[in-house]
């Protein structure tokens, strides 16, 4: 039986598919690794449930190729967050086809990310206090403690409606920059706290929003930045980190995201800019590199098996590490960006790999 790996992708408009170029890269991979990758979207499933009209990319002819075939054995889910109608259709096909073997899943939003995490004592040093936002006299409380402090939505992705509130001398006041819901910059304004919800009136800061320690990361020039990992299992089903990678944030931002306008830099040589070349940043990345490992089997004990997590890593001037975020489905341009070009390389086979050793896994198992 040949083997089929597939990739559950969604239409944005009209039947354009979001990561098209990511997806021929996966097709190629495959094509090496002996695997074929079958690209679909739930709305290409034939009303009888049983093929399904997929799409691959064949590099010899340099085309894609469209045709009829049965369920891949292994799912690879790609869909991010595009609306409640989109939202749905995932879910209910994840909700029919339960027999299929899917390589990533939901995890959590930030807040119950956070307290899952918390549990761990190996992870927990590694996390910025949070809290959920409640009203205008915790945040007050919260931002004596913390001389830097970020809200940001616990579902948000990309940067969007994030705020840093930055302590300044004197009764109550701080600094406020940030992004909006669009990722439209919010430019530095003095505001008291008590002026916050105002400020930020139709944010629904009581129900959506955490608030958090913020971690210092201002580079010399003012530009903020961090630090993507990604952390993916290997074609033995173990956990590896795969790469990681700077981010530097555009000036005026308080984010770093690449999608916000920041650039790519090698994890190394951010490090060296800021630690100098000694066994400092060899310790620091050692840390960060076990903390990753440690934060992936961690989810896994909670969640179940997944195939790859990115995750937003701050380093603070003393070299602590700081784990920022956990993104589920990751994307990997930041290698290419910097031009490591076997880790980009590697970043899209492993999946597949994972995949492949997981219907050895199931063969072995029926025979
Ligand atoms: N606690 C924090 N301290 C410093 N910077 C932060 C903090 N939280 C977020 N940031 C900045 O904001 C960016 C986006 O935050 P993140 O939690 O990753 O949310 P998103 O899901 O929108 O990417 C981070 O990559 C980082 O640049
Ligand atoms: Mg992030």
């Amino acid at each position: 039986m040949s083997k089929q790996i597939g990739v559950l992708a969604m239409y944005m408009n009209g039947r354009r598919l979001e990561e098209l170029s990511f997806f021929r890269k996966l097709c190629v991979s495959g094509e090496k690794l002996g695997v074929e990758v079958l690209v679909f979207t739930p709305d290409d499933v034939h009303e009888n449930g049983t093929r399904i009209h997929t799409l691959t990319y064949k590099a010899s002819e340099r085309r894609w190729v469209r045709k009829w075939s049965g369920f891949p054995q292994v799912i690879y889910d790609r869909c991010r967050y595009h609306g409640i109608d989109n939202f749905r259709k995932i879910s209910q096909f994840r909700k029919k086809y339960t027999k299929l073997r899917y390589l990533s899943k939901p995890l959590a939003n930030k807040w119950t990310m956070h307290q899952l995490l918390s549990e761990h004592p190996g992870i927990a040093p590694h996390l910025p206090a949070t809290l959920r936002y409640k009203n205008t006299k915790e945040l007050g409380e919260f931002l004596k403690k913390h001389a830097i402090v970020f809200m940001k939505p616990k579902s948000g992705t990309g940067g969007r409606g994030i705020i840093r509130l930055q302590r300044l001398p004197g009764a109550n006041a701080c600094l406020m920059q940030g992004r909006d819901s669009d990722r439209r910059i919010i430019s530095a304004r003095k505001v008291t706290v008590e002026q916050i919800p105002a400020r930020l009136a139709g944010w629904k800061l009581g129900e959506r929003y955490i608030v958090q320690q913020g971690i210092p990361l201002e580079l010399k020039d003012g530009r903020v930045h961090d630090f993507r990992m990604l952390v993916q299992k290997d074609g033995q089903g173990q956990w590896r980190v795969t790469g990681c990678a700077g981010r530097i944030g555009p000036r005026q931002s308080v984010t770093s995201n690449l999608h916000g306008g920041g650039s790519a830099i090698s994890m190394e040589s951010l490090l060296r800019s800021r630690f100098g070349s000694g066994k400092k940043v060899s310790d620091i990345r050692k840390e960060a590199y076990d903390l990753g490992i440690r934060i992936a089997h961690h989810l896994e004990a909670k969640f179940g098996p997944f195939c790859e997590a990115g995750l937003d890593l701050a380093v603070d001037p003393r070299g602590h590490v700081w784990l920022l975020e956990v993104n589920p489905k990751p994307s990997r341009e930041v290698f290419s960006r910097i031009g490591e070009k076997e880790t980009y390389r590697r970043a899209i086979s492993r999946p597949l790999e994972y995949g492949l050793w997981l219907i050895r896994q199931k063969q072995s198992e029926s025979s």
